[in-house]
């Protein structure tokens, strides 16, 4: 059965566990792959497999809060595609998590993985909850029956989870153990992400950021926009935000705007950003910072600068803010950052956008890097790690660059292109089961 998605120009199959009026980001990946699928040649007969996940699981998770209740929260974990090998994607915890959140999160997993071409397939998961409610001991029940309940179809050589918006380190430690308590032995594999003393990876924690620092540098350069002086604004200040923030300051940028779920700043000289993050570190939020002056929320997009990051959660630009966007490249840390109708407009305005798919897929090298040193059990120093990163997310970069140069298409359609032509040959070369 055909159903017309509104704002998506093919008809698509939807699945019936989907509300046509209500995809939310779904829609926007099936509207990705509308974009890429006449660049597909002879593959594109496969496209229909990009458009529906291979496994969804919906769990149930029932823990007990501290006064004594029981509280129950909604899981899921999608494995989008696994035709390259195993599943690979983190784990959000979030009052507005979202089954089409999570199906749209681990299929942008799939384009990523494909685009820096390390040999994993896209996956996600998430919980409906808002952590910040939640004392630590709840938090860890949270986590390892969450954990046990997905333990059905993850694991070092099936799907690897890692951290996503509101988990951490920590969180993947207690994932690690409640799922090798589960199988009785210690599987280090099974997560990345993790502390280092538990087969983690020197670099991870950073990789993310740096990966965007990295490619905004390197497209900075492209476009003649010298990094050194350059002003950004910077939403979501986390994982990602804050260290692509203190790497751009490092490297001489003006950070002169910042917003996160609870403030807005701007400070025209330049944030001071190792402050910025002892603030964050010590209050949860940017907001009250003293060295800054306040922003209303909504006017963080017409701030004067000259990259803009968004790096907190999707669809901030739209329509309604893209027209007023200053910048003149966006590199994009948060996962579906754009809508493609404000895609099209900052491309009519001549603004360069880095995509999520390449930007900030530095956070899943250095994971690729930490699965590998799992399963040999040897483990390389920080500046090798650093190096491979850097050299894996340029190649990435130049390769689609050059796909964007020889076919006149975005960034985002080229990442696309080269993307879906590795995952669906892999489907074609495999062949369909049974
Ligand atoms: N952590 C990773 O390795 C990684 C890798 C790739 C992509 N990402 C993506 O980067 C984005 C941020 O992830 P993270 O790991 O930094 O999460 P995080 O939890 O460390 O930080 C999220 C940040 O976003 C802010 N935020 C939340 N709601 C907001 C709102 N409505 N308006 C403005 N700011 C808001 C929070 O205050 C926080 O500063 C997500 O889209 C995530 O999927 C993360």
């Amino acid at each position: 059965m055909s159903d017309t998605v509104p704002g998506v120009a093919q008809p698509h199959a939807l699945p019936s566990y989907l509300d046509v009026h209500h995809l939310g980001p779904w829609g926007i990946f099936l509207q990705q792959v509308d974009r890429v699928t006449p660049y597909l040649g002879n593959l594109a007969r496969w496209v229909e497999t990009l458009k529906r996940p291979k496994r969804i699981l919906v769990v149930d998770v029932p823990i007990q809060m501290d006064d004594g209740t029981v509280a129950h929260f909604e899981g899921y974990r999608v494995q989008h595609n696994t035709s390259r090998g195993p599943g690979k994607g983190g784990v959000r915890y979030h009052q507005d998590v979202t089954l089409s959140e999570v199906m749209a999160l681990a299929a942008w997993m799939s384009i990523k993985n494909a685009a820096v071409n390390v040999p994993f397939g896209g996956a996600k998961g998430g919980i409906r909850v808002d952590p910040k409610r939640l004392s630590l001991p709840e938090l860890e029940r949270l986590t390892r029956r969450y954990t046990s309940e997905i333990g059905l179809i993850i694991g070092p050589t099936k799907d690897i989870p890692a951290p996503d918006v509101n988990t951490n380190e920590r969180v993947m430690a207690w994932m690690m153990d409640t799922y090798s308590m589960n199988v009785g032995e210690t599987v280090t594999g099974v997560v990345t992400g993790k502390p280092i003393s538990l087969g983690g990876s020197l670099g991870r924690h950073e990789a993310t950021g740096r990966g965007v620092f990295t490619v905004g540098a390197e497209a900075a350069r492209r476009i003649g926009l010298d990094v050194a002086g350059a002003r950004v604004a910077v939403q979501g200040f986390g994982n990602v935000g804050g260290i692509a923030a203190r790497l751009f300051a490092e490297a001489g940028a003006r950070v002169v705007a910042v917003q996160d779920h609870a403030g807005c700043l701007y400070r025209e000289a330049g944030l001071d950003i190792p402050a910025l993050l002892r603030h964050v570190k010590a209050t949860g939020s940017v907001a009250g910072f003293a060295e800054a002056e306040p922003l209303a929320r909504d006017a963080f997009w017409d701030t004067p600068c000259d990259i803009l990051i968004p790096a907190a959660l999707e669809q901030q630009i739209t329509e309604a803010n893209a027209g007023r966007i200053q910048a003149r490249l966006i590199i994009e840390g948060a996962n579906g950052p754009t809508t493609p109708a404000a895609d099209d407009i900052l491309t009519e305005r001549g603004v360069l956008v880095v995509p999520d798919v390449i930007a900030n897929a530095g956070g899943v090298t250095v994971s690729y890097f930490e699965w590998v040193q799992d399963f040999s059990s040897f483990f390389w120093s920080e500046q090798e790690i650093n190096e491979r990163l850097v050299a894996v997310m340029k190649g990435a970069l130049d390769a689609v660059w050059q796909v964007a140069d020889d076919k006149g298409v975005t960034l985002r359609t080229a990442t696309f292109i080269v993307a879906c032509e590795r995952i669906l040959r892999a489907r074609d070369l495999r062949g369909l089961y049974p």
